[in-house]
């Protein structure tokens, strides 16, 4: 397995549609583990591909308090079965650093292919529900800093722009 890198925000790649999967293979089994590992790693509960510049319909969560509960969702389709918003301090790999509120749909049902391309569905609720919805928004190019102000995002990516600046110049 491998550790994958993260793209940041305002990377224009974070802004790609993915392509829906077609044949679930080894070769995007192996893509789902080196995710799992790098979401593990960073650390987070969620990554979608195209946070690793991967334009698929794939994304990995683990919600877990242990952190044993890994799952992979192939072209997730999200039906929202109560519209009723839940507000969820939320945070992103791809935004290192920074936390807001975020308001969503409270109680929602996925559908998509397990990484054995088998079809399954589940209803989600509270943590799940949030991260679900925060990673199939990155595979249509959308991030959790879409939702807020535009003068906080303009703050955030300065800042993140700055960081940049001063990791490449030490
Ligand atoms: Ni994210």
């Amino acid at each position: 397995m491998s550790l994958l890198t993260i793209l940041e925000y305002p990377d224009l790649r974070l802004r790609k549609r993915a392509e829906r999967v077609e044949a679930v293979d080894d070769e995007l089994r192996t893509l789902i583990d080196d995710m799992l590992e790098t979401m593990y790693a960073a650390p987070g509960i969620g990554l979608a591909a195209t946070q690793v510049n991967v334009q698929k319909r794939l994304l990995v969560l683990d919600v877990s308090e242990e952190n044993d509960s890994p799952m992979a969702f192939i072209n997730p389709e999200i039906e929202v079965l109560d519209p009723e918003p839940m507000g969820y301090e939320e945070g992103c790999l791809s935004v290192p650093g920074y936390f807001d509120l975020v308001q969503r749909p409270r109680k929602i049902r996925v559908r998509a292919l397990d990484r054995d391309g088998m079809p399954f569905e589940l209803e989600a609720e509270g943590i799940l529900a949030v991260c679900l919805q925060h990673e199939v928004d990155h595979l249509d190019g959308k991030l959790f800093v879409d939702y807020l102000s535009i003068l906080k995002r303009q703050r955030i990516k300065n800042k993140l722009l700055k960081d940049k600046k001063q990791n490449l110049a030490s």
